[in-house]
């Protein structure tokens, strides 16, 4: 065993997961298709320890489901107590994907500390039993996540430079996210009388989807990518109790892209579990798009990203892909 420090971007999704097929191996129920947003990161390192420690952006914390992910891993592999250092460059919790990139850079960095060989597809395997969208973290670009009975499988649509594409993340909130998104995937999947509808459709959005990246069809991207946007939020309000993500702000981030749209600015929305607003746009117009959204009633800043590359092994030219069997 040695030390090991890996880091992973967040990724946000185009066509969007939510809902379940296997609660207890974490199954999505629908294929989703996600980009890499390469200039935030979440870097996580590994050591041996007396007594297990895990440590969050500065904070000692005891989390439920890292826990629940090192059993499981556990079973598996024979592992000593651990100390987890773990920190984001952006807010966490907060619906940008900090549990994406912290278990995709967790997953590399145990697999690098204990030389567990793990196959690209076995660590995508592995981060997605901590979260169902922290298998796209491991690729970098544009990634989709498709599963086939029990088992899911990650791959990579287009890298990180065959689309220059952009994000300005328009962040309107200090709050942590009310409801975290396996209770509220659950509760949709239990209440909601949309949620067959809303399966249906994101199978149907998940191949156009497919197309439109590998054509680079950013006109058809944003059609699709603001519908599944805007369905799963609808599916969000018709479950019982009301999952309600945005805030005023959210609403107001979306006229201003789609004003801007109106205007011939290539840009489309995407939001998350969160009130934060991705815009997607074309790279020469990120500054353009960055600026309207700070100038947006509500925004409290802005952060720019460019499309991102996959986890990697700090401190080493070795790459987080491994074999891709
Ligand atoms: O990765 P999870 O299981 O916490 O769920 C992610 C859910 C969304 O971010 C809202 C959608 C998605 O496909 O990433």
């Amino acid at each position: 065993m040695h030390a090991a420090t890996a880091y992973a971007h967040p990724n946000i999704a185009l066509v969007k997961y939510w809902g379940k097929s296997n609660d207890d191996l974490n199954v999505p129920a629908t294929p989703s298709l996600a980009l890499t947003l390469g200039d935030l990161r979440t870097t996580t390192r590994i050591e041996a320890a007396a007594s297990e420690v895990v440590v969050v952006d500065g904070h000692q914390v005891r989390d439920a489901k890292i826990e629940r992910w090192l059993e499981r891993l556990r079973g598996a592999f024979n592992l000593p107590p651990l100390r987890i250092e773990s920190s984001s460059d952006f807010p966490a919790n907060s619906g940008l994907a900090s549990s994406a990139s912290g278990f995709a850079a967790l997953t590399l960095a145990i697999s690098s500390a204990f030389d567990l060989d793990l196959s690209l597809q076995e660590q995508c395997e592995w981060a997605r039993f901590g979260s169902g969208s922290a298998a796209r973290s491991l690729h970098g670009g544009f990634v989709a996540l498709e599963s086939e009975g029990d088992v899911c499988r990650a791959s990579q649509i287009l890298d990180e430079n065959e689309w220059n594409l952009a994000i300005a993340v328009a962040i309107t909130s200090d709050s942590v996210k009310s409801t975290g998104s396996t209770a509220g995937m659950t509760a949709s999947r239990e209440t909601s009388p949309f949620y067959d509808g809303w399966l249906r459709a994101t199978i149907e959005a998940f191949d156009l989807g497919l197309v439109a990246v590998k054509n680079k069809d950013f006109d058809a991207l944003a059609k699709i990518a603001e519908a599944s946007c805007r369905q799963m939020h609808a599916l969000m309000l018709s479950t019982e109790p009301a999952l309600i993500y945005w805030n005023a702000a959210t609403l107001n981030c979306i006229d201003a892209v789609t004003r801007m749209r109106k205007d011939g600015i290539n840009v489309f929305y995407t939001i998350d579990a969160g009130s934060h607003v991705k815009a997607v746009c074309e790279a020469d117009v990120v500054t353009r798009v960055s600026e309207q959204l700070s100038r947006v009633d509500g925004v409290h800043s802005v952060i720019g990203s460019g499309i991102g590359g996959p986890a990697q092994i700090k401190d080493s030219s070795s790459p987080g892909k491994v074999s891709d069997d």
